[in-house]
């Protein structure tokens, strides 16, 4: 359980801290959001999660600027008083309340500020070792996938249903058959002709900071890949799979609906990705992440 949380410039305990039920949050999902991960003790590309939080709100119109410099201090003091090693912060922005039920914004905006933050392995974790399986599903979500809203509920039926079938997660394929993006995470491919594919960005998913920083590592190790859509069937026949995000790092993907990707177990090309992306981000994968140099 979260022991503490900051709620509207104030550190408390987590289960002190009390919201308006008139929150257009809570209303209407008129919220953004932004969870960065935590290694040994920093957050991970924090400058790069704070654009795309400002980025979110300017284009959902909010007036209010948040106060960068504060919220990087906000992380700071949530991962020393929780001895945070490994983990994640989350941070959420909504529009506030304003004692009603009213669609349009309000003019004076008094936005809700929220955090708070989880110990958690990132890097030496079954998912990473072993890799996850995951089933497809409709992506059914709303038109801007690139705004990081908490408007989730798609992505929680999509990973209800996943483990509900016996797997780990969902990835999301669009009216056209290609794959959108994982339930909470941007997917990859590696194809049968080893080219590294992951979709382009678009306003149709989310510029994941994960997926933007194992693309300048690999670019900076010589390796290249390439933006373009992939439906499921080409999924289903790739030599390897992946999925990225915060709090899962480089994820292999071993299963897609029951079928075996490639051999069945993590790639050569997505340890490779792990490696790269562990030490870009400051880890030394001999140590953290023994297995990637194991007899396999
Ligand atoms: C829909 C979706 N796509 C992609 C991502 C990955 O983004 P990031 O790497 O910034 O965590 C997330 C993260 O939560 C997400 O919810």
């Amino acid at each position: 359980l979260v022991k503490q949380a900051w709620l509207n410039g104030v550190f408390l305990a987590a289960d002190e801290a009390k919201l308006s039920p008139f929150d257009r949050a809570f209303l209407f999902a008129d919220s953004v959001y932004e969870v960065t991960a935590v290694y040994d003790g920093r957050p991970v590309d924090l400058d790069l999660h704070l654009d795309r939080l400002a980025r979110s709100l300017r284009e959902l119109g909010f007036t209010s600027v948040p106060d960068r410099a504060q919220l990087m201090q906000v992380h700071d003091r949530l991962i020393e008083d929780n001895a945070l090693k490994e983990g994640y912060v989350y941070l959420q922005v909504t529009r506030g309340a304003y004692g009603g039920r009213d669609f349009p914004a309000p003019s004076v905006e008094r936005p809700t500020y929220f955090a708070f933050a989880e110990a958690r392995a990132l890097i030496d974790t079954p998912t990473a070792r072993n890799g996850i399986g995951v089933i497809t599903v409709d992506d059914i979500r709303w038109a801007r996938r690139d705004i990081k809203t908490t408007g989730l509920l798609a992505q929680a039926l999509a990973k209800t249903e996943a483990k509900r079938r016996g797997e780990d997660d969902a990835w999301l394929v669009g009216s056209d058959g290609f794959i959108t993006e994982g339930a909470s995470a941007n997917a990859w491919i590696v194809t049968a002709d080893d080219k590294i594919v992951t979709r382009d960005l678009s306003t149709i998913i989310l510029a994941g900071v994960t997926r933007a920083r194992l693309a300048t590592s690999l670019a900076a190790a010589g390796l290249s890949f390439v933006e373009r859509p992939f439906s499921r069937e080409e999924a289903l026949v790739a030599r390897e799979a992946f999925a990225t995000s915060a709090t899962t790092l480089v994820a292999p993907v071993v299963r897609i609906d029951g079928v075996r990707v490639g051999s069945g177990l993590p790639g050569p090309v997505t340890r490779r990705l792990q490696g790269i992306y562990y030490t870009a981000i400051g880890a030394d994968p001999g140590k953290a992440a023994p297995w990637l140099t194991e007899e396999s």
